[in-house]
């Protein structure tokens, strides 16, 4: 039996792009009951061009140029939040009053006072949500996470992840605006901190457990920006870079790098965890492998025999792999999008009785937590043990 899932999309941007493609393939390739139906969308009064040409593309019934609008509406099942952080709150506390189920980009608040509020509200009006953190839903991290859970990696002594770009080292870089809102502090909320280190974070945790504490130094390169909308030159208040040690406590030491400011990088996030019985390495410049060193057995404790130890790479396309026996044929890859589609998989299939999603909201607030701590101890120069 087929329910139809009405969707009201916020934003009309990146993620509005990547989200519209994932409610519209996630059941061409999984079997759910959901049926998601792009009723509506909503982007700003001064991208109404952009809107609609958005709107047609993908198939949106109508468009709105008011987010409450949006909410308000008796049709729509489901607000799926895809603008920027400053109106994540707001949105978030007006679905889940209107008792819709919700969806949410991350980072999932400004600071970690207003994601609380925002749990608060979610678990109060009962609606199901998730968190886009989509990078747990690459198959070589899923399998990465995986084989960590069946002991390959054993006692962990380190982890180490880097998130890095290099789009905002010109000078003449504007802040604010369409897609330059992340270098406006009022509008992105914190900058490489919140935006990348968010999503390293919440890997880490789903990996590791949680961070006990932090300490970090954080840089802003390029002092002052033109502003986009005013066109005024004003300071730029977010960190272009942060680096920062984390002890986890399973006891492991934890580095986290991420900067706008890494020449040559695109979207590099890499992760690489190093343990008693093995090791694991990914990249995002090649998604479909993982990298891994086995030194023991996990079962027997017996060491692999020397001339056969080294890293060792998986291409992740087997149908044994996470997700990928819903795709192609083993040897042939997914991309980006599939992220966003397998992460939808896996919220339909928790309407239908599956698994509860994860992260949800208030898994989120504890991301949130860590990026505050960070950027607390950035400022103070202290470790920040977080509550
Ligand atoms: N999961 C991921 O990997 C990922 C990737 C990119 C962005 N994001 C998150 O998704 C959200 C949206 O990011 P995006 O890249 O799609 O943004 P975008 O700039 O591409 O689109 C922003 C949308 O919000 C609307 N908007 C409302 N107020 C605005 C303002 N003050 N400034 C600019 N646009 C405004 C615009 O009309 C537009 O439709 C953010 O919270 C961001 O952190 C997540």
């Amino acid at each position: 039996m087929t329910k139809k899932l009405n969707i009201g999309m916020l934003g009309c941007g990146f993620m509005g792009r990547a989200h519209s493609n994932a409610w519209l393939q996630v059941n061409h390739f999984f079997s759910r009951e959901y049926q998601p139906v792009l009723k509506t969308c909503y982007g700003r009064l001064e991208d109404k061009p952009k809107l609609e040409e958005f709107a047609k593309r993908w198939g949106y019934e109508s468009i709105e140029t008011d987010w409450k609008k949006v909410i308000e509406r008796d049709d729509i099942d489901l607000i799926d939040v895809c603008v920027p952080n400053i109106m994540h709150r707001d949105a978030v506390l007006a679905a889940a009053k209107a008792g819709k189920m919700i969806v949410c980009e991350k980072p999932l608040a400004m600071n970690a006072r207003e994601a609380e509020e925002m749990a608060e509200a979610v678990e109060k009006a009962g609606v199901k949500n998730m968190v886009s953190f989509n990078y747990r839903r690459v198959p070589a991290i899923t399998l990465f996470k995986q084989l960590v859970d069946e002991g390959r990696v054993g006692r962990p002594f380190h982890y180490r992840a880097t998130y890095n770009q290099d789009y905002t080292i010109g000078a003449d870089v504007p802040q604010g605006g369409m897609a330059l809102w992340r270098l406006d502090s009022k509008v992105a909320g914190s900058g490489v901190t919140g935006d990348l280190l968010a999503h390293s974070i919440d890997t880490a945790e789903w990996i590791n457990g949680p961070i006990q504490k932090v300490t970090a130094h954080a840089e802003t390169f390029i002092k002052e920006r033109k502003h986009a909308d005013t066109g005024k030159v004003e300071k730029v208040d977010i960190d272009d870079a942060c680096m920062f040690l984390a002890v986890f406590a399973n006891g492991s030491l934890g580095t986290f790098e991420s900067t706008r400011y890494a020449r040559g990088r695109k979207n590099y996030s890499s992760m690489e965890m190093n343990g008693e019985n093995g090791a694991l390495f990914f990249d995002l410049e090649n998604a479909h492998q993982l990298k891994i060193y086995r030194y023991a057995d996990p079962g027997t404790g017996k060491k692999i025999e020397d001339h056969l130890t080294g890293w060792q790479e998986i291409l992740v396309t087997n149908f044994e792999h996470p997700y990928m026996k819903n795709y192609w044929v083993p040897g042939c890859t997914t991309g980006y999008e599939h992220t966003f589609i397998n992460s939808f998989a896996d919220f339909l299939a928790s309407l239908e009785g599956g698994p509860a999603f994860q992260p949800d909201v208030r898994q989120a607030v504890r991301t949130q937590k860590v990026c505050e701590a960070v950027l607390q101890s950035a400022k103070s120069g202290q470790w920040v043990t977080i509550p």
